[in-house]
């Protein structure tokens, strides 16, 4: 079967039992400032839950996007996705468990003809707060489930909230007991690593959960549980799974959810140096899929929030088409990215979730992203294992899980503390620092002003190393569109001698140095060779720039971490200011 006729098939069912069809809700949460990103069918359900009225009824059904940022480091197994599609239905105190099980039973093993021996069921077994599910574990019996099929767990397997168990959730937040549905796959032998006795939830392999209906039906409280104002069903099954179970394949990248995206991205990089490929195009094809989806819902690569895991998404996904080519140059080009976002378009053609976009609008973002990262990756890639995963972090922009996997090739051990530490570190100062940033000519903190502060520090040493270290800045300013910088000069610079400086900044951004910063006291600045300018606004500690080995100077920031960013540099104007001081506008473009 292939997805769209199993995804057609359930909505179907559903709406034949009452149900309206509501569409897809976007991967970024609207109005829900407490999560990044849409990872369950419910989260949009949530204010109906709680009891508001919803317009179309107490009977939903519908086809989610979710992503979630938890399984990242999973995707390399069978049955892991950071995106999938969650297809859902809802009572929202209309039906409950009596009928949400029988149909649930009529649709598997009736209309898409699952063998029922090879079903299993998991059901709450209750703790002191919550009472055991027997009424769960009887109706499932009656359907024809058998007895050693229907296994007991507690709050970790089966209760349902968004923030997990009932002591992690926050007062007000729906939640209840649920009942899970798995599929054996019984020539997946039982692997003894996880246990000696294989069940349900064993993460070996053998049993696949694809199905999930949660008795929504508790509110935290201060005081524990009260129940909620309603009894609804929240049921989510993941398309990719039940769709591996339908086709009696455990492996879900074999589906056609998967199957046309990894074979173009092995092709187009030319993986056929016959090493086992699987694992990296079930990663590219997981990672770029769900950039695409996250793209087209207007994230944007960035260093924080939805945009950071966008990034680390991207990043990683490049790392490993550059590995599978066994090439360095020729591997990111424009036609490798291509052709898989339009196997993204095309494996999701029967759906409408791309219709407020074009592969050219996603493909744009996407080699905006590799030109950034393109131009620190093989720089970063030479310096593996001779400077730390925090400064490949810092300066060459390598997402930790790309270091960690280079380690684990080279047989290096990476100090994953170590790396938090400094992180942690970072951030600290660079909330310290950003409380006395923007002092130094800046007007606003654009991407684009904080790119010209670092042409800035670039300019001021090629000016000391073409007009002699006499040369000192005299003031600055700084917009979104220009730098002007003003310095201590007797006489007019001539436009070869221009030339020269503006050639010495091109070819520093050429060579892609890293931006670093650390705080020290001003006497230690000093002996690092760092100009210190206004000397009497410094305090105890300054903070003091490294661009690579060119140029060390005090300053507060903020700049780029790379100066690969910076693009090119062109000096477009220079003349007098007053005696002695001469002024240079910039632009980059
Ligand atoms: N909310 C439940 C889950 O995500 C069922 O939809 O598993």
């Amino acid at each position: 079967m292939t997805s769209s006729e199993l995804r057609q098939k359930y909505l179907d069912f559903f709406v034949s039992r009452g149900h309206k069809i509501i569409p897809s809700a976007s991967l970024v949460p609207e109005n829900d400032p407490t999560t990044l990103f849409t990872s369950a069918g419910m989260q949009p359900m949530i204010p109906y839950l709680l009891g508001d009225n919803h317009p179309l009824g107490t009977r939903l059904v519908d086809s989610q996007k979710c992503f979630r940022t938890q399984d990242i480091d999973e995707v390399g197994d069978s049955r892991h996705n950071t995106f999938f599609e969650m297809l859902g239905n809802w009572s929202l105190g209309d039906y409950f468990k009596k009928e949400q099980l029988t149909w649930l039973y009529e649709l598997l093993t009736n209309e898409l003809q699952i063998p029922v021996d090879r079903l299993y069921v998991s059901v709450f077994e209750g703790n002191d707060l919550i009472p055991k599910d027997e009424e769960t574990a009887s109706i499932w019996k009656s359907l024809g489930i058998p007895e050693n099929h229907i296994y007991f767990y507690g709050v970790e397997k089966n209760w349902w909230s968004r923030s997990g168990t009932p002591d992690q959730m926050p007062v007000g937040e729906p939640g209840g007991p649920d009942s899970e549905i798995f599929f054996e796959f019984p020539n997946v032998p039982h692997n003894p690593k996880y246990g000696e006795h294989c069940h349900p939830n064993c993460d070996c392999g053998r049993f696949l959960e694809f199905g999930n209906s949660v008795f929504m039906t508790y509110k935290k409280t201060e005081r524990g549980f009260e129940p909620l104002i309603q009894r609804n069903i929240d049921f989510g099954g993941g398309l990719e799974r039940l769709l591996a179970v339908v086709n009696d394949n455990p492996d879900v990248f074999q589906s056609d959810l998967f199957t046309n995206i990894t074979a173009v991205a092995a092709s187009t990089c030319g993986a056929s140096n016959g090493r086992d490929i699987k694992s990296d195009c079930q990663i590219i094809a997981d990672h770029l899929k769900a950039a695409v989806f996250l793209i087209a819902d207007g994230v944007r690569p960035d260093n924080k929030l939805q945009g950071y895991f966008l990034r680390r998404l991207m990043r990683r996904a490049m790392v490993k088409m550059q590995k599978m080519s066994g090439k360095t140059s020729d591997i990111l080009t424009d036609n490798v990215y291509n052709s898989v976002v339009t196997a993204v378009f095309e494996t999701y053609g029967s759906t409408d979730y791309f219709k407020n976009t074009t592969v050219e609008n996603i493909l744009a973002v996407v080699l905006e992203e590799r030109d950034r990262f393109g131009k620190t990756l093989n720089l970063g890639l030479s310096k593996i294992g001779q400077i730390s995963p925090f400064d490949l972090y810092q300066s060459y922009g390598f997402p930790i899980e790309v270091t960690e996997e280079i380690y684990q090739e080279k047989g290096l051990v990476l100090d994953k503390e170590s790396f938090n530490k400094d992180l942690k570190a970072h951030q600290e100062q660079s909330r310290t620092a950003s409380a006395g940033m923007f002092k130094s000519g800046l007007v606003d903190e654009s991407v684009q002003v904080v790119k010209y502060h670092t042409a800035t520090h670039l300019l001021h040493e090629a000016l000391r190393q073409v007009l002699g270290k006499d040369v000192n800045q005299k003031g600055s300013n700084i917009t979104s569109e220009r730098l002007r910088f003003d310095f201590s000069y007797p006489q007019k610079v001539e436009a070869l001698v221009l030339q020269k400086v503006e050639d010495i900044v091109n070819q520093k951004i050429k060579e892609a140095l890293p931006v670093k910063f650390s705080v020290m006291s001003p006497d230690e600045a000093r002996s690092l060779g760092a100009t210190l300018l206004f000397e009497t606004k410094y305090g105890d500690q300054v903070k003091v720039y490294q661009i690579g080995d060119f140029s060390v100077e005090a300053c507060t920031g903020p700049h780029v971490t790379n100066i690969s960013e910076l693009g090119h540099f062109k000096i477009v104007k220079e003349e007098a200011v007053s005696a002695g001081v001469r002024r240079i506008k910039a632009v980059l473009d």
